[in-house]
């Protein structure tokens, strides 16, 4: 029998990952403190989420995700939220209409600053400090005083969110991301980019179509899914007193949720099934995520499913695949069919992000080339398999920065130093996104024309 669940019964299970903050007085202080703070995010629209999300398990929707691997004080502007919200946008708009299926948007972005690490510890030279984990915990600077945890930063997360996530809410609800601006999207650097080409002539199909149905009488002004979009935040579950303390019972339905962001997954480092992370998930009714890397068994898995998704509700697990170029055909067989077998729901989708990294010239980046080429295996394995590909997970920014090589620009180790800016892991930047996003299209309608053939017989 499962065990009862409370908010805080995952401090009674072993931990990974955990800060060593050094006053813990001062760390129940704070955690007390942002209990009192207002939901980033409604029950209601986490619901509205896994309804999303059930029908991409069902095979009737397509998820992207995606955004910064970590996000940072220093860069909390306007610009970069704009910047990233105008990429997602046209990588979506691609997609939808180059696929023909819903997009279900979420956003890796206001809420994602925690980072799991491989080593407690950075070297540099002689000079050893605590590592880097997130600035909701420490300061990336080479210093002693901000590798110190500090539960102040907590807070300063939680404010960041609140101003990122109100941004989002206007651009997505206030006109910004109306249909008929699929034009002034391209703004920015993309206009001379290699994708500007391919992305004019889309817009140019939409706004067409638009302008036909304006004179049928279908227009933004009296059809709000034209002018509106429904955005979604996500982030990692890593620091789990600052989701305890966001988590509150919904009163319409009596259940516990996550107000800390809409959807939250658990990395491939915290998943021991009988430790902290799976337990505080599995109480909460949101939509969750699990990574999976080259590690996770068949059986492993489904005792995952089982702790996590007892019920088998679509839209409650979106399994994200990060194997590697190299590991994808190897690892993904297997625990397709073992899912299968079992008959669980899931949306299966592909990180080609985290299994791809190498160093460079002395800079973690990740050949653009390998990160197309897993996304292509996880599509043609699930052709194979007869199950759908879901949807993509992807750290992405909205600037031209130089932190994955190749792309259409062909980026090489020499670039790298240009515009490298990332706190963690490479990115794509915006060219490179809407490169993915082309590709996305070609492969999501190739498995949706096939589909409907078969219906169609
Ligand atoms: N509401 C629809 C959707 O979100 C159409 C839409 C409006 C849209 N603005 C968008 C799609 C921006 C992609 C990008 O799918
Ligand atoms: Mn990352």
């Amino acid at each position: 029998m499962a065990q009862t669940w409370t908010p805080d019964s995952w401090r009674n299970k072993p931990i990974q990952q955990v800060p060593d903050y050094p006053d813990q007085a001062v760390l129940k202080a704070t955690e007390d403190r942002l209990a009192t703070f207002p939901p980033l995010v409604f029950a209601g629209e986490a619901r509205r989420l896994k309804s999303a999300l059930a029908s991409v398990a069902n095979g009737d929707s397509f998820l992207l995700q995606g955004g910064d691997c970590a996000e940072s004080f220093a860069e909390h502007g306007a610009d970069n939220i704009r910047d990233f919200f105008r990429a997602f946008l046209q990588m979506a708009v691609v997609l939808t209409f180059g696929a023909q299926l819903p997009v279900v948007k979420v956003g890796r972005i206001a809420g994602q600053f925690a980072k799991p690490r491989s080593s407690n510890i950075e070297k540099q030279g002689d000079v050893e400090l605590p590592s880097y984990r997130g600035d909701i915990i420490n300061g990336i600077e080479f210093t002693p005083e901000a590798r110190i945890p500090s539960p102040e930063r907590q807070i300063m997360a939680y404010r960041q969110s609140a101003a990122t996530l109100n941004l989002l809410r206007a651009f997505a609800m206030g006109g910004y991301a109306n249909l008929e601006n699929v034009h002034q999207w391209m703004l920015g650097f993309v206009k001379d980019s290699p994708q500007a080409e391919r992305y004019r002539k889309l817009a140019d199909r939409i706004s067409e179509t638009m302008e036909f149905m304006r004179a049928i009488g279908i227009t933004s002004e009296n059809n709000h899914s034209l002018r509106e979009t429904d955005f979604f935040t996500s982030h990692e579950a890593l620091l789990l007193g600052y989701e305890q303390a966001l988590t509150r019972v919904d009163s319409t339905s009596g259940d516990w949720y996550a107000t800390s962001g809409h959807m939250i997954w658990i990395g491939d480092r915290t998943r021991q099934p009988d430790h902290a992370h799976v337990e505080f998930c599995r109480g909460i009714k949101n939509p969750i995520g699990l990574k999976c890397g080259p590690s996770m068994t068949a059986d492993g898995l489904i005792e995952l499913i089982d702790i996590l998704n007892p019920a088998n509700e679509a839209g409650r697990l979106t399994l994200i695949c990060r194997f590697g170029h190299d590991k994808v055909a190897d690892n993904l067989p297997r625990l397709i069919r073992a899912v299968e077998k079992e008959g669980r729901k899931v949306v299966w989708s592909c990180d080609p992000m985290h299994g791809n990294t190498i160093t460079l010239n002395g800079y973690k980046t990740r050949p653009f080339e390998r990160v197309l080429s897993e996304v292509e295996s996880f599509f043609q394995i699930h052709r194979s398999e007869g199950t759908h590909p879901g949807g993509v997970h992807f750290e992405m920014t909205g600037k031209n920065v130089t932190e994955c090589t190749g792309g259409a620009r062909a980026l090489t180790g020499d670039d790298l130093a240009d515009r490298y800016h990332t706190h963690c892991d490479p990115r794509l930047n915006a060219d490179q996104a809407l490169e993915l996003a082309f590709l996305l299209a070609e492969r999501m309608k190739e498995a949706h024309d096939e589909k409907r053939m078969v219906v169609n017989g």
